[in-house]
């Protein structure tokens, strides 16, 4: 198993271009799934272990796929599947598999997929996806540990309210929705970014979605999609790491590939600490301040601070001047790295779903171990900023979700080595 050795206190500078991202390039695999008779091709894609999920996902349906990680290039044909199961081994190594459900009940009016089953950041009941499938007419029921959704002849478009907006949830229901007979609309939907992308690409092949990026996504069904080439949006929760990252060891960075609309509340967050930014379409430059001031943060569903930069603030708020309180308010289970934090020396106290984060600390290097693809981020840039040598396990936590993090760091200044044990 990888881990890394990390020797802390080296200032971060220079560039780097940040690949398209994860949580568009996720449901837009399963989207292939819808296409009539040709490949969805991708572009500017990172070799990391979700995307192998999901590719293994899609492969075990049936699916032909050439993966080009020399060029980043994925080209899916899933046309012509031959099942319309996902075993419990597959979706339960990655919970956004799930999202074959709806493309699978779309196309073939039936589908057998396991529940994801537990997750490290919180209970994530799929609940919401269930009420939205049973809403366009299928017949939803849970088969020993399997959601089977089974439909008779079409799906009928219809009104789908959400308890709370659910990003995967809104993605899953777009896809069931986009070859139905006529219009669904989803009501509280998420706003993200990557849901936008999503719907982009799926309009180039042939669908109708509009109003993503609102709180009401509308979908008229067609016929049939086709095929499309396509390069994803740039990854902004990448580009939020690389700036927390530089927050927190000080120096000047400049990221690629990366609308800064996409991180306006961290940008403005990051600019209460004290961070001076320089911007332009697709780029962002930041200079780290000589000491960094605490500020508060909640998060929240998109345009909200995301949760999934939560540990990386976190990081750069152990060193900062005064006291910042964290209330966490997507996942209620979000701070099993805030213990990981505490043993670099860091001052966190819990309080139900808040943290409160004493700055000012000096973090000294030890042992520590990642619990999701965030937190193992957020422990890296603590890491970066400990003195001496820290030991980070089970990056493959990190690997999930960012190729090669520790070489794109170390690219920028950071002195990270990847041994195996
Ligand atoms: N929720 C329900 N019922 C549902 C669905 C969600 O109660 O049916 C709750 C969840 O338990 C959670 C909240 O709603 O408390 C929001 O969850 P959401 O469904 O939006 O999360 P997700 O779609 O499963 C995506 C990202 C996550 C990111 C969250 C929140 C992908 C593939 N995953 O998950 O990304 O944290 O939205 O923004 O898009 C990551 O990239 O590391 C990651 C965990």
């Amino acid at each position: 198993m990888d881990f890394f050795n990390v020797t802390g206190r080296t200032p971060l500078n220079g560039q780097i271009e940040v690949f398209a991202a994860k949580n568009a390039i996720l449901p837009m695999i399963a989207a292939s799934i819808l296409c009539k008779n040709d490949s969805v091709v991708l572009h500017n894609i990172p070799d990391i272990l979700d995307v192998r999920v999901m590719i293994k996902v899609v492969e075990r349906l049936g699916a032909e796929i050439i993966f080009d990680n020399d060029n980043n290039k994925l080209s899916i044909n899933a046309s012509n599947l031959k099942s319309v199961e996902a075993p419990y081994e597959l979706v339960s190594k990655m919970r956004a598999s799930f999202m074959v459900l709806g493309p699978l009940l779309a196309k073939y009016g039936e589908a057998k997929v396991s529940q994801p089953g537990g997750c490290a950041i919180g209970a994530r009941p799929i609940d919401q996806h269930i009420r939205g499938f049973a809403k366009l007419g299928a017949v939803v029921t849970d088969e020993h540990g399997y959601i089977v959704a089974r439909s008779r002849g079409k799906l009928i478009g219809g009104d789908i309210y959400f308890d709370r907006p659910s990003h995967t949830g809104t993605e899953n229901i777009i896809m069931s929705a986009v070859l139905a007979k006529g219009e669904t609309k989803i009501i509280n939907a998420a706003q993200d970014p990557e849901i936008v992308d999503f719907a982009n690409m799926l309009n180039l092949m042939g669908a109708k979605v509009s109003g993503t990026g609102t709180s009401t996504v509308t979908i008229e069904g067609v016929e049939s999609l086709h095929g499309v080439d396509y390069t994803p949006i740039g990854d902004r929760l990448e580009a939020g790491t690389y700036l927390f990252g530089v927050m927190s060891t000080g120096g000047t960075i400049k990221v690629n590939g990366i609308k800064p609309e996409f991180l306006k509340v961290p940008i403005l967050k990051i600019s209460e600490m004290g961070g001076d930014f320089k911007m332009g379409k697709d780029w962002i430059r930041l200079k780290a301040p000589k000491s960094t001031k605490s500020v508060n943060i909640v998060t929240d569903p998109y345009p909200g601070f995301p949760t999934d930069l939560q540990p990386m603030v976190m990081a750069s708020l152990c060193t900062a001047e005064g006291v910042g309180v964290i209330w966490e308010r997507v996942f209620e289970n979000r701070f099993i790295h805030v213990m990981e934090f505490n043993r670099l020396g860091a001052n966190i106290r819990i309080s139900g779903d808040r943290a409160t984060i004493i700055g000012n600390q000096k973090l000294e290097g030890t042992t520590i171990m990642c619990s999701d693809i965030r937190a193992g981020a957020g422990l890296l840039i603590a890491a970066m900023v400990s003195n001496g040598n820290s030991k980070l396990k089970r990056v493959y936590h990190i690997d999930r979700g960012y190729q090669r993090l520790d070489e794109r760091f170390n690219s920028l200044g950071a002195k990270i080595q990847r041994l195996s044990e």
